[in-house]
């Protein structure tokens, strides 16, 4: 973990250039695990203060101020608490924390630990998406040497402090991610969300308070805690603060993950760190955070990449990871493959969105076919504004929201599809 400035500016990815960056032998060369002993050094509410003050929140989709809540973990001592680690990462664009896994896992586990302290939790679960046969590895066998290094189990760096930390593999779905069916699922129970409230962190794993969080928002903590609060506060635009790591894919001549602050403008991005659109053709549409955030047009990606921006414009910066689409795409094939990745993924626990997400699939199918009527247009959007905040968990909105920000944001090329009969762009160019 270089929690110093390292030479090429970054912090979250410091090291993943260098080779056997996932070894504990590296970590350490380059300060990791000295953020937690400073943190076993400092009270549990010491490090939730910290943690609040940075502004750090939440990397997993909804933008959660992290620091509050570990704070409505309870602080009695009657029943065992928990800290699941959300490595579950199935939504189509993201892979940013992937890279973490793979090339810095020991930064994953060190925030992991840090953060069961400030619980009170003594047993943490990273949950890993399975199909990512190489992260599991990896990160197996980095929970098993800072094992054997005495960084995890009992009496953690002398410090009277004792955290297990195992690593629970995913079954190939989407749902798994959502954080009350993670917890159904490491219980062995079929992955399908709980109703809220009770919240987790009262009620969660095995009835017992829990908190689930992303892996790169753990992967954040061990640098607030080494660099200080202020530190992390000063970077990116005021309430949205911290470097951030953004999975950038589709129409761009260099798709990966880039580091860089919060706040970057979303054209900056795609210009400088992906290289521009091949071909310099326009771009046509964005998806800023993933599939569940509604599409921005071309002409309007001079924004900030952060949660407030985003929100404003009427999309959301979910994971921060954009999917550009240039002049070739199919704004209705897009929003098909979308709405029938969602209804493939739906649990079927509640109606609007098992329902729904089927309704919305068959729909977009009969406009992107040329067998649509203009009366379908409105029955889409009908069907989003049932599903939305109907269901249990946030997959129900998931789905309605991409599905609503194509239909309005490119209306012209939807009615084009129902005029004409047919898709003015072939098949598209989206599978
Ligand atoms: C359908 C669905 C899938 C989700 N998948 C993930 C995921 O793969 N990884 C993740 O960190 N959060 C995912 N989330 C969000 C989690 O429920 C939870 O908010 C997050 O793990 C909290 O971590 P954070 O506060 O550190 O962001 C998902 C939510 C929903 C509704
Ligand atoms: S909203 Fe969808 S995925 Fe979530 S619980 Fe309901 S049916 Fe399941």
């Amino acid at each position: 973990m270089s929690s110093s400035p390292s030479a090429n500016g970054r912090v979250l990815t410091a090291t993943v250039d260098l080779p056997d960056s996932h070894t504990l032998k590296v970590y350490r060369k380059h300060g990791g695990y000295e953020a937690l002993e400073t943190a076993l050094g400092k009270s549990p509410d010491e490090v939730i203060d910290l943690v609040k003050r940075s502004g750090l929140r939440g990397r997993g989709g909804a933008g959660f101020p992290t620091g509050t809540k570990w704070g409505f973990v309870p602080k009695s001592k009657d029943k065992p608490k928990y800290l699941c680690v959300n490595a579950d990462e199935s939504e189509p664009g993201a892979f940013k924390d992937r890279l973490l896994c793979a090339k810095d896992p020991h930064q994953v586990i060190e925030g992991t630990l840090i953060g069961a302290y400030a619980i009170g939790a003594s047993r943490a679960y990273i949950y890993i998406r399975g199909e990512f046969a190489h992260e599991c590895r990896v990160m197996q066998a980095a929970i098993d040497e800072a094992r054997a290094a005495k960084l995890i189990g009992k009496n953690i760096l002398g410090k009277g402090f004792d955290c297990e930390v195992t690593m629970y593999l995913g079954a190939g779905a989407y749902i798994c991610g959502e954080e009350t069916a993670l917890i159904e699922s490491i219980e062995g129970q079929r992955g399908e969300p709980r109703l809220k409230p009770p919240f987790p962190a009262v009620v969660g794993l095995f009835g017992c308070p829990t908190v689930v969080n992303n892996v790169e928002t753990l992967a954040c903590v061990p640098h607030i805690v080494k660099r200080g609060a202020e530190w992390f506060a000063g970077i990116g635009p005021e309430r949205n603060t911290g470097p951030k790591l953004y999975g950038l894919s589709g129409h761009v001549n260099k798709p990966g993950v880039y580091e860089a602050p919060m706040g970057i403008s979303l054209r900056q991005l795609i210009d400088e760190y992906g290289g521009g659109v091949p071909g310099g053709r326009p771009v046509k549409g964005v998806i800023p955070g993933g599939a569940s955030c509604p599409v921005l047009r071309g002409d309007e990606i001079d924004i900030s990449m952060d949660f407030d921006a985003l929100t404003r414009a009427g999309s959301l910066f979910g994971t921060g990871t954009p999917v550009v689409m240039d002049d070739s795409v199919c704004m209705v094939r897009a929003a098909w493959i979308t709405a029938r990745f969602f209804a493939h993924e739906s649990c079927g626990q509640c109606t609007p969105c098992r329902e729904g997400c089927g309704w919305m699939q068959r729909i977009l199918w009969k406009i992107e076919t040329g067998n649509g009527v203009e009366r379908d247009l409105d029955i889409l959007l009908s069907v989003t504004d049932q599903i939305e905040g109907n269901t249990i968990c946030a997959l129900g909105d998931a789905a309605a929201w991409p599905t609503r920000g194509f239909a309005k944001k490119f209306r012209d090329e939807f009615l084009q599809h129902i005029r004409e009969k047919r898709c003015p762009l072939g098949n598209g160019s989206l599978h």
